[in-house]
């Protein structure tokens, strides 16, 4: 039942507020304001050398938000890859290290064979998985779910933001327990992560505006995204959601690797979409669309009050979120994304919940 909206992603998209509630309410108590993990993580995060993460599509970009957390806030290395590439590789691997997986569908044939692989080299088995009754959650040691209810579009929205929400949650786990983060610190960060159901609600109303870009964007043959930091896996998934819904060749990219090659592909023709909260690399991004605006590419930039009056007049379109921690700018970011890519496909007038060539649950390598 897709309710009062017109596809099922729509109506996942609007979701958001409430199933990252649910999903935050699992990890967090409360009334403390404090990370309690419904169960221990299966390896000991203090002593742990390093994780593995393998995922694929959205699931792996989640994954990379999650290294990006876990290595600024827990100080513990991650090593990710895609479980097409993961499962292949040989990778040598400690007996006693951690393996995390991430599934929306928990059946995805190549994530289960990465998982399958690092149980025979001896490694513990953490999940974040959305389906619980599914081969990779059963075949876990630990599943952390994420509590977004059934996902019917095959495009992933709900599942993606509920991944991060759960990330975040275990990377504040894991810098407590590895002496990282002191007590003020994960209350900071927790009341940070409390807020952004509500923020998830403020970003949403941001959709007549990006309605109106969706229709230049259609127009699009190549659409590139650019993002640094917490923020770069934001732009990569901002460009799979688009291809695969829209048709429209895009790219993501790291900001910084614009002009080593990339920027050979801008003119008139080509959105660049930045996603650029203000912070202290602010500046270099701005130098990166200065590189963009000056060969007459059409910038649309997401950020906030002061990243938009930084940037000046150089943007073609402007599109201002809320002021948040930096710490949650992913889960947050993640939202005008998808509506873009959204409303651009039903500009285009594609088969939004089942785009051509695609699966929900790819159990076929
Ligand atoms: O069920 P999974 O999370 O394991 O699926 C992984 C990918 O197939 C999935 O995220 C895919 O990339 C989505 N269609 C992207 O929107």
């Amino acid at each position: 039942d897709k309710g009062n909206h017109r596809h099922f992603m729509a109506k996942e998209i609007y979701e958001q507020p409430e199933v990252l509630s649910h999903t935050l309410a699992h990890y967090i108590d409360m009334a403390s304001g404090t990370i309690r993990l419904p169960e221990a993580v299966p390896a000991d995060l203090a002593a742990l050398k390093r994780v593995t993460v393998s995922a694929c599509g959205t699931a792996y970009l989640a994954g990379l938000v999650g290294k990006y957390w876990m290595e600024k806030y827990a100080r513990l290395p991650v090593d990710i890859d895609v479980a097409s590439e993961f499962r292949y590789r040989e990778v040598p691997l400690d007996p006693g290290g951690l393996a995390l997986f991430i599934s929306q569908s928990g059946e995805t044939a190549d994530t289960l064979a990465s998982l399958r692989y690092c149980a025979q080299n001896g490694q513990r088995i953490l999940s974040i998985v959305n389906v619980q009754e599914s081969s990779i959650a059963r075949e876990s040691d630990v599943v952390f779910p994420t509590l977004g209810g059934p996902e019917i579009g095959v495009a992933s929205t709900k599942a993606f933001t509920c991944q991060l929400a759960v990330l975040a949650c275990l990377a504040i786990a894991a810098g407590r327990q590895r002496g990282v983060l002191g007590e003020d610190d994960e209350r900071k960060l927790v009341r940070s992560l409390i807020e952004v159901p509500r923020l998830v609600g403020q970003a949403l109303k941001l959709e007549p505006q990006i309605e109106d870009l969706a229709r230049d964007l259609s127009r699009a043959r190549d659409v590139l995204y650019l993002g640094r930091g917490l923020n770069y896996p934001i732009a990569l998934e901002g460009a799979l959601k688009l291809k695969e819904i829209s048709y429209i060749h895009a790219e993501g990219y790291a900001a910084g690797e614009l002009k080593h090659g990339p920027i050979a592909l801008v003119d008139e023709n080509v959105p660049v979409i930045v996603v650029a909260p203000s912070d202290r690399l602010f500046d270099k991004t701005v130098s990166n669309m200065q590189e963009v605006a000056a060969r007459g590419g059409r910038i649309i930039l997401l950020t906030d009050a002061a990243g938009a009056e930084a940037a000046g007049d150089q943007p073609f379109a402007t599109l201002v979120l809320p002021e948040m921690y930096q710490f949650v700018q992913p889960l947050l970011y993640a939202i005008p994304v998808q509506l873009i890519a959204y409303h651009t496909a039903v500009f285009m007038g594609t088969d939004v919940d089942q785009p051509r060539n695609l699966a929900k649950s790819v159990t076929v390598e």
